[in-house]
């Protein structure tokens, strides 16, 4: 249970603002709304978050070596409780905005779980490719899987059509169900399922502690949060 109005942060990862992507993301906000939740809004198009460098200086220092807007975007998702995370199909893929932006968090998501306490719904929308593949791989990329919504938007029969069409009343409302059980993940502190818990366990407490403590060093800001989060 959050001691505040649950916080949401939506990442939209679109070069479009009002786009497709957009449109399916407001009804998943609206939804988080609806439930009470407090919704951020961060337009990856708009800011200006160059490659990952690989330096790997973030395990070192917990920040990024590159003055750009990562870092505030970086706050923005450590005071969220929750996100909704979108991207049109690009070549059966998420967009490089957005790629650009997991590539950014990579590390400390990996070896210090930043987003293992967020809980995520991913977002997808495509030509005519199935959407659905690439939703449930943002949720499950950037936090907990709360949920995922994919709507394609063309259909050799009707053509292009606007999402509302495409989705019709039916899926925009399963957009909104989705936001709202966002918000119920986030306050009952749902627990993520016990096999996906024992295989963290594993890797947080066992396998990367041996790793990292062969170079403490490199790894400060890591083991400064483990320490943090009572993981050693
Ligand atoms: C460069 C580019 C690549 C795309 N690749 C695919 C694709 O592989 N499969 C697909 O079904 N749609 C593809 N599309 C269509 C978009 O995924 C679709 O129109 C999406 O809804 C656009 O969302 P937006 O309005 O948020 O940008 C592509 C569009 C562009 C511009």
């Amino acid at each position: 249970m959050t001691a505040h109005e649950p916080r949401v942060l939506a990442i939209n990862g679109s070069p479009h603002r009002e786009g497709n992507t957009a449109k399916v993301m407001r009804w998943v906000a609206d939804g988080c709304e609806a439930a009470g939740a407090v919704v951020d809004w961060f337009d990856a198009q708009s800011a200006e978050i160059d490659y990952c460098l690989g330096c790997n200086a973030c395990l070192r220092t917990g920040q990024c070596v590159q003055d750009d807007s990562f870092a505030e975007l970086y706050e923005r998702i450590q005071v969220a409780d929750g996100l909704i995370v979108g991207s049109p199909v690009y070549e059966g893929q998420m967009t490089a905005q957005l790629k650009t932006i997991a590539d950014r968090l990579a590390l400390l998501t990996l070896y210090a779980g930043v987003l293992q306490d967020h809980w995520t719904v991913g977002v997808a929308t495509s030509g005519v490719a199935p959407a659905r593949p690439l939703a449930r791989q943002l949720a499950d990329l950037f936090g907990q899987r709360s949920g995922f919504v994919g709507l394609r938007t063309a259909s050799l029969r009707a053509g292009q059509l606007p999402p509302s069409v495409a989705a019709g009343v039916r899926g925009i409302e399963r957009a909104k169900a989705m936001g709202r059980r966002l918000v119920r993940d986030i306050e009952n502190g749902r627990t993520i399922p016990p096999m996906k818990a024992v295989w963290i366990r594993l890797l947080r407490r066992r396998l990367l502690p041996r790793l990292v403590m062969k170079t403490p060093g490199e790894f400060a800001a890591v083991i400064e949060i483990w320490r943090d989060r009572g993981w050693l």
